[in-house]
């Protein structure tokens, strides 16, 4: 008889968790092999004891972007080398381990697989229990990574593959409030920036172009501000990629680059901004008691100094408070899937070793599906 893995793959086992929980994370899902040693107290409290990201960044870089080929044949090499740096940073062996959490999608699936087998070799080799992590749920926590948050909170997740806002009331138990009708954030910052001949990942490249543009500079490029007055909580980046790259045909001077790169930065930022609004507001009436409620912005684009200028500006103007991961857990990292992978466990969420790796896995799946614009084989429903 044959399991359906993919709709349930966790099992609710009877005993949770009440000590000390150190976890090791494993992250493969695009082009960082990634793997920590996380602990965390009973009170909640995280203590990251290694944290090893090996960026595939010059196998890809000839390219302009991911080849999921080469991304997953880096993992394979890479695997075993950084996960016992991992454990030696940590200053621990396989003993000093209470479970082993592995990103089982959504993502490229070939590197998906290749982290999640290495997984279960261990669970099955050190008897060690096994969390198949969500990678959107490692975004999602990976705030308490510099900082206690307590549920509930608003999260904006901002990476290169996804661009939404859940409202997040604890493990697996999230409700989508908005998402991306195109491109995610992170991806028009990568396409701009490969349009105007920078350097990829675009995200940093174009902030570093921007900081030495001025807003005066940037002030005289026009460009569209997607889906204002609409109310929902959706954000569209299409029109902006199309504008951006028309424009850069016809710059001549270095200057007139990096006044294109700062409105471009802030035209994304001021987006981010503008579309969180109303989902702060649909926050504020689902949770009504809460005094000063947290709104936490996660994923690579939460690196940018723009972007957190903007939210924090929105969030402050709402009486909400930002919060961002520090800076190295913004892009992708094992820590956040470690601390995922021990909230799970201390409430006994396990994963079977036949659980199966998902090129596609939304956290609120049920919004997810019942959308036809983000349905599956769409961008919405990896979101
Ligand atoms: O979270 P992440 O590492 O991977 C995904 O899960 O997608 O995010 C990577 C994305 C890329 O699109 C990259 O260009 C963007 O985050 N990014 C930035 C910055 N740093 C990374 N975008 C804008 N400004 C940055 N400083
Ligand atoms: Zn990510």
């Amino acid at each position: 008889m044959s399991m359906d893995t993919r709709a349930a793959p966790y099992s609710t086992g009877p005993e949770t968790a009440t000590g000390p929980l150190t976890l090791l994370g494993i992250e493969t899902s695009c082009d960082e092999t990634a793997a920590s040693v996380v602990r965390q107290a009973a009170d909640g409290t995280v203590e990251v004891l290694s944290s090893v990201v090996h960026s595939q960044i010059d196998d890809h870089a000839a390219y302009g972007g991911v080849v999921p080929e080469i991304a997953a044949r880096s993992h394979v090499e890479t695997i075993d080398g950084i996960v016992r740096r991992a454990l030696t940073d940590a200053g621990c062996d396989w003993t000093a381990l209470d479970g082993v959490a592995a990103t089982a999608g959504p993502g490229l699936v070939g590197g998906v697989m290749v982290g999640l087998s290495y997984a279960k070799g261990v669970a099955m080799g050190r008897g060690l229990p096994l969390v198949a992590v969500n990678h959107l749920e490692g975004h999602a926590v990976s705030a308490r990574l510099g900082r206690p948050v307590a549920w509930p909170f608003l999260l904006l997740l901002v990476s290169g593959g996804h661009c939404q806002l859940l409202e997040v009331r604890g493990i697996g138990d999230m409700t989508r409030l908005g998402t991306t009708l195109d491109d995610a954030a992170g991806e028009a910052f990568d396409k701009i920036a490969k349009a105007m001949g920078l350097g990829y990942p675009g995200g940093p490249a174009l902030e570093r172009l921007a900081a030495t543009g001025t807003d005066e500079g940037a002030g005289r490029f026009d460009l569209p501000r997607s889906l204002l007055g609409r109310r929902d909580c959706d954000f569209s980046f299409s029109g902006l990629k199309t504008a951006a790259a028309r424009l850069s045909q016809g710059l001549e001077t270095e200057a007139d680059k990096a006044d294109l790169a700062r409105a471009v930065q802030n035209a994304i930022a001021r987006q981010l901004a503008e579309r969180s609004v109303r989902a702060l507001d649909l926050f504020r009436e689902h949770h009504p008691d809460l005094d000063r409620p947290v709104f936490v912005v996660a994923g690579g684009v939460a690196a940018n100094a723009t972007v957190r200028a903007c939210l924090t500006e929105a969030a402050g103007a709402r009486g909400f408070d930002l919060v961002a991961p520090p800076m190295a857990y913004c892009t992708d990292n094992a820590a956040m899937i470690a601390l995922a992978g021990a909230e799970r466990l201390r409430l006994g969420l396990t994963s079977d070793l036949a659980v199966a790796a998902r090129p596609r896995w939304p956290l609120d799946e049920a919004r997810a599906l019942s959308n036809p614009a983000h349905a599956l084989g769409r961008k919405g429903a990896k979101s």
